[in-house]
């Protein structure tokens, strides 16, 4: 593949897990983040560990379709890897990892990867949705929107969420996450993160997501959501819930 000149957070993201999916450009700002921040790698395993825990909830109440906004790369403990019975379609907006998820994927009948503005559903193919999402908007299904509520301002998330929630059958689930105010006492590591990155305080989580209503787990730092065991010792970054449809 030929080499981006600019890196994206979703393989810094992949590099701190211990995949396969980066170029040295990922590493490179990896690095320099790490250098602002601290080390990156324990938190993002339990942000990985939440989506695993999240998506394995949503499939025992019986869904086996996902479909996954600003996915990222396809690997290392994604909702196919977790849900290995269910069909998946990963969708996200950059070029670069679109071409890598679609190669990851290339032998699977179960799971896709496609473009896809988590702002408007209407960019995703609709023949790739209905293939890997059969019955969308008539069965429920799983959404997943992880690592992308932090660039999107309140109103358009807001409208995202609600338009979603407009589009999915009842009993249909959402696995969400928030960016914490942790990066406030880390400057650099914020300035780094790009001016459409917004930080929030817990209180402002629940209003954006508007009808979609939280599981009795609540909306909470991740490493505490249905935890397996004791809850990892990591700082307190992201929040997250799994939010349901209700029905009309
Ligand atoms: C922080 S990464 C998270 C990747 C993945 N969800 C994970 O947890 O590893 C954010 C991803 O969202 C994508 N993204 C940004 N804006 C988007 C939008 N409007 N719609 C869909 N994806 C978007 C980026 O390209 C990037 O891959």
């Amino acid at each position: 593949m030929v080499e981006p000149d600019q890196p994206s957070t979703a393989r810094m993201i992949d590099f701190w897990l211990g995949g396969e999916h980066h170029f040295p450009v990922d590493v490179a700002a990896a690095r320099a983040f790490e250098q602002a921040y601290g080390p990156c790698a324990p938190v993002f395993r339990e942000l990985r560990a939440f989506l695993g825990r999240a998506v394995r909830a949503i499939v025992a109440d019986g869904v086996d379709s996902f479909l996954v906004f600003g996915a990222g790369v396809p690997t290392m403990g994604n909702v196919h890897e977790v849900a290995a019975e269910a069909t998946v379609l990963y969708t996200d907006v950059d070029p670069v990892t679109i071409r890598l998820g679609q190669r990851i994927l290339a032998g699977s009948d179960r799971a896709g990867y496609g473009y896809g503005d988590a702002t408007d559903i209407g960019t995703i193919d609709p023949a790739q949705l209905h293939r890997f999402v059969p019955g969308w908007g008539r069965r429920p299904v799983g959404v997943v929107f992880l690592g992308l509520a932090a660039f999107l301002d309140d109103e358009t998330l807001a409208r995202t969420l609600d338009e979603l929630y407009g589009a999915v059958a009842p009993g249909s689930q959402l696995a969400i996450d928030f960016d914490t105010e942790e990066l406030a006492g880390h400057p650099a590591a914020l300035a780094m993160m790009g001016p459409a990155f917004r930080m929030r305080r817990p209180a402002a989580f629940a209003p954006l997501l508007g009808r979609w209503r939280p599981t009795a787990d609540g909306i909470a730092p991740i490493a505490r959501w249905r935890p397996d065991g004791s809850p990892a010792g990591v700082p307190d970054a992201f929040h997250g819930a799994v939010a349901v449809r209700a029905a009309d």
